[in-house]
């Protein structure tokens, strides 16, 4: 599974990057607003940063501007991803974008038939929404196995791209039911690490060999 960092923040994603993990990032208009900076700035940065994808979200909701403003966020950086709403205006504009070899996540997808329709318009990505679901009382997880079923059935290529997942255990529903990618907040990314076994491992450890030296 590959795992994308879900934050715009330089600084977070500079520290997983160092770890050798990195594999993404995914970006959204409200992770953008919370960084200072212009836009297509902040976006250039990432990219620089990032040896991978790098995913970024348009704001026009009509056809016309919001295949214009992909068309720029793609000349960014050869990296650049244009992630854009499951809406039908969002389908059409990611045929047209895909046709001249732009990469398209389409995201804000909370069902199967929605993803069915993303994987025929050529979408290179399709984000399905676990946290949010699960919000409501609905199984994200559920949703997403669903997904991926389909995709399995009819061989679709489109990466199956796992986001709005608040815990570890978000991350370990999408590594078992097979997601592509999962895209992580960088305080779930830490988590994953912890183990009070492991600190207390390494604590009995270091204290036997100190009684060993004396
Ligand atoms: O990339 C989508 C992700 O940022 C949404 O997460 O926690 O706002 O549902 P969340």
């Amino acid at each position: 599974m590959k795992i994308y960092a879900d934050t715009a923040n330089i600084e977070e994603i500079k520290n997983i990057a160092a770890m050798g993990l990195l594999d993404g990032v995914t970006t959204n208009p409200s992770l953008v607003a919370k960084e200072k900076g212009e836009f297509k700035e902040i976006m250039a940065n990432i990219c620089e940063a990032v040896n991978g994808p790098v995913h970024a979200e348009p704001v026009s909701l009509e056809a016309g501007p919001m295949e214009k403003e992909s068309r720029e966020l793609a000349e960014i950086h050869k990296n650049i991803v244009v992630k854009i709403p499951m809406i039908p205006t969002g389908l059409a504009v990611c045929k047209k974008l895909s046709q001249d070899d732009i990469p398209v996540n389409i995201t804000l997808v909370f069902n199967a038939t929605q993803a069915l329709l993303c994987a025929k318009t050529g979408a290179a990505y399709v984000t399905p929404f676990l946290g949010r679901l699960d919000d409501i009382s609905n199984i994200g997880v559920e949703m997403l196995s669903d997904i991926i079923q389909i995709y399995e059935n009819y061989a679709f290529e489109t990466e199956i791209l796992a986001a709005s997942l608040r815990h570890p255990v978000h991350v370990l529903e999408a590594a078992l039911a097979g997601a592509d990618i999962a895209t992580i907040p960088a305080k779930v990314f830490h988590q994953l690490f912890k183990h009070p076994l492991t600190d207390r491992g390494i604590e009995a450890f270091l204290s036997d060999w100190e009684k060993a030296k004396k």
